[in-house]
């Protein structure tokens, strides 16, 4: 594919084939494979230890996989690192909130705009005028998607001070801000009480229809994922053991016996 080229609407943002995780002894994750659209939103479950984190650390860049090839908007990501994977378009959130907390709400998204927009080492040693420019319309860039996220209030709080709920859509909104074509969630309604829970529900369809962004969540509420996701794939022991419709995952045989004794499905 032609990286001049704009990616054609049709085809997926990101594509894994055959990709495998060994951490010494213990395949991690094995043969996976995926074709995310452009505006899907999508389900990754499974037990506890199942691969899914491993999944995600692998298609954001954080691991290399030991075999497997994994392409964003028709680019391969073999040997990049994380940011330069968040450049082509990935963004992510983590299972246990990562946001900075030495640093104000605005610049936590400040920074990861950073990661985004990069500068010449020129312009910004010596602060040229493109760079005060491009610093200005980040901070605007940031206050409008604090507005949008209704945290405006929040902007001068240090993210610790927040209440949970608020932290995770903080987590959200600052990885929006790099502009992806991509959303993933690890977990994001882990440790939400069930008043936050249908705050998610409803941040995360709104996202989806305002945003031109296809969304891969990882989730244990099952509730959440059925609610939103059209389409879900299940993993166990990082082998894909189901995937298809919430009313097809629901009631597969393989994904019963993989949850027997959680009633969480
Ligand atoms: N960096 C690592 N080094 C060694 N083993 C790892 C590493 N990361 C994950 N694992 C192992 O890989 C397996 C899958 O872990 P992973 O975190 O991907 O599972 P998960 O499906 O996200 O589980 P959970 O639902 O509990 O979050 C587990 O057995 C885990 O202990
Ligand atoms: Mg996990």
């Amino acid at each position: 594919m032609d990286p001049k080229q704009p990616t054609p609407d049709n085809s997926p943002v990101l594509e894994i084939r055959g990709m495998t995780q060994r951490f010494g002894g213990l395949k991690a994750v094995s043969g996976f494979n995926v074709s995310l659209m452009p505006n899907q939103l999508t389900g990754l479950i499974g037990p506890n230890g199942a691969g899914k984190t491993t999944v995600f650390n692998l298609s954001s860049g954080f691991y290399q996989p030991t075999e497997g090839a994994i392409f964003v908007n028709g680019q391969p990501t073999a040997g990049l690192k994380p940011h330069k994977v968040t450049s082509m378009g990935i963004a992510r959130t983590f299972q246990n909130i990562r946001l900075w907390n030495d640093m104000t709400v605005l610049d936590n998204i400040r920074v990861a705009q950073h990661y985004w927009l990069k500068y010449g080492f020129f312009s910004s040693v010596f602060r040229t005028r493109s760079y005060k420019e491009r610093e200005a319309q980040i901070t605007k860039e940031a206050e409008e998607l604090l507005d949008v996220f209704d945290l405006r209030q929040f902007a001068d709080e240090t993210p610790k001070n927040l209440p949970y709920g608020t932290q995770r859509k903080l987590e959200i909104a600052r990885a929006l801000s790099t502009h992806p074509k991509l959303l993933m969630l690890d977990e994001p309604a882990a440790g939400l009480n069930s008043a936050d829970v249908l705050e998610l529900i409803r941040l995360i369809r709104w996202i989806h229809d305002n945003f031109d962004v296809s969304i891969w969540m990882i989730e244990h509420h099952m509730d959440v994922v059925m609610e939103l996701c059209s389409q879900i794939k299940v993993i166990d022991f990082g082998e894909t053991i189901a995937e298809g419709t919430p009313d097809e995952v629901r009631t597969h045989p393989a994904v019963i016996t993989a949850y027997l004794g959680d009633d969480t499905i």
